[in-house]
């Protein structure tokens, strides 16, 4: 198993370029299967999870080719309609064949995919929204039975007890697709990802509008285009953990090819934090070295602040002057990062869902363990921030979803290296 190293203290500085969005890339690959037509997608992050979706795709019969962030994609016939649970038991974003196995195949057996390290994370709305559509689902042996042989395109409610849900709106999207007539899905999430799902969909040919807002219409297709080039938007988690490794060690960083307009809330929080933001283009300048104020933070769906942010902020916060709060309404358990942030000295009390943060002068290196993807970061980005030297370990759950992260942090000035033990 492999540790990273890190050396703190370095202020990081220089540049770095943004890869593309895993949370977009993983659907998207799915979403190929919905035609026999060939896909070229390009800034496709190479990172485990992706890795496993390509596995998951071969699995069910597609040709794949990936080479240099291009993945080309091309589903002639399927061979299975089974997603294995050795696969979707290493991730859960799995389920998107889902969808595209019930547009194509009117079949689908999906193994459940469990609850995880932030949360239990249930999949009513997915079932919920594939029955809307006449979807016959039944669960039994862990796997998930979907006959849809009878799809219409409906009106899909997707309310649930924290309100909608990107993986059952896309899921949903993917599945109307093959349904007879028109779906409309409402309330919708407005993630970018779910809006990159949507314009990936109409590359193909398919008719959706209303994506972005909280009301989605799709099309019924029964023709695709012929040849299909798609680019997935930059990730903006990425984004915003490099914006945060900048303000971490009072650095400057500029990351190019990532979409601002994307970022508002993790940037306003920056900004009232006293980091300095500057943007040009498709580029953003973020410096770390003024005076740091203490900030609330309320997690909310898009384009509330992100829950896939808050944890390399309270790796942040922790170090800067008063107290800070940070209430994360969106997962159960995703606060995992604030007892090893405390063995380095953070001074962090958790209230049910809300993190009350009192800023020391200096976080301390130590053994730490990483829980989840978020989780890794923040501890990486605390130990970047540190006193002496920090040992992250398990690091397999950043791999999954951060592209060459420890080469980009290096490339700035970051004493970090990967051991294996
Ligand atoms: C996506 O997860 C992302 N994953 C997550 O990123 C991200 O944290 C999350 O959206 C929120 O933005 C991928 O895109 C692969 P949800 P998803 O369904 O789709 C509840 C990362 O680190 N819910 O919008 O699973 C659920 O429990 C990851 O990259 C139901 O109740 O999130 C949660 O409280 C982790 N029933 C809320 O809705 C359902 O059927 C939002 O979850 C589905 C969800």
């Amino acid at each position: 198993m492999a540790s990273f190293f890190i050396e703190g203290g370095t202020r990081l500085a220089g540049e770095v370029d943004i890869s593309g969005a895993k949370n977009s890339a993983l659907p998207i690959i799915a979403a190929s299967l919905l035609t026999d037509k060939k896909v070229v997608l390009q800034n496709i992050p190479d990172v485990v999870d992706v890795r496993t979706m390509i596995q998951l795709v071969r699995h069910l019969g597609a040709s794949i080719e990936f080479k240099g962030r291009k993945l080309s994609i091309q589903a002639s016939c399927l061979n299975s309609v089974e997603a294995p649970y050795d696969i979707v038991c290493r991730m859960r974003a799995s389920y998107y064949v889902l969808g595209a196995l019930v547009a194509r195949e009117k079949k689908a057996v999906v193994a459940m995919p469990g609850g995880c390290a932030i949360g239990p994370r249930p999949i009513d709305l997915h079932i919920k929204g594939l029955s809307s559509l006449g979807t016959k689902v039944d669960i039994s042996g862990g796997y998930i039975n979907a006959d849809a042989r009878g799809l219409v395109g409906r009106k899909v409610d997707l309310q649930g007890p924290k309100g909608t849900s990107v993986g059952a709106t896309i899921n949903v999207m993917l599945a109307a697709t093959g349904a007879s007539g028109r779906t409309e899905i409402s309330p919708a999430a407005v993630e970018p990802e779910v809006v990159d799902v949507a314009n990936f969909l109409r590359a193909l040919g398919v008719e959706v509008s209303g994506q972005g807002s909280h009301t989605i219409t799709v099309k019924a297709c029964d023709r695709f285009e012929e040849r299909i080039r798609y680019r997935i938007i930059p990730d903006r988690i990425e984004t915003g953990t490099f914006a945060v490794a900048a303000a971490i060690t009072r650095g400057k960083i500029s990351m190019h090819e990532c979409m601002s307009e994307h970022m508002t809330s993790v940037f306003e929080k920056l900004d009232q934090v006293g980091i300095g933001v500057s943007q040009t283009g498709q580029s953003v300048t973020i410096s770390g070295s003024r005076q740091k104020r203490a900030t609330d933070i309320f997690v909310a769906p898009y384009p509330g602040f992100p829950t896939d942010m808050q944890a390399q902020f309270m790796a942040l916060l922790s170090i800067v002057p008063g107290t800070s709060t940070i209430k994360e309404s969106i997962f159960e358990n995703r606060f995992m990062q604030a007892v090893e942030l405390m063995r380095m000295g953070a001074d962090i009390t958790i209230e049910g869902d809300t993190a009350v943060i009192k800023g020391v002068k200096k976080l301390s290196g130590t053994h730490l363990m990483a829980s989840d993807l978020r989780a890794s970061s923040a501890l990486i980005l605390a130990g970047l921030a540190a006193r002496g030297r920090t040992v992250v370990r398990r690091i397999y759950h950043l791999d999954r979803g951060y592209e060459n992260f420890e080469t980009k942090l290096r490339k700035l000035g970051a004493r970090i290296r990967r051991v294996r033990e």
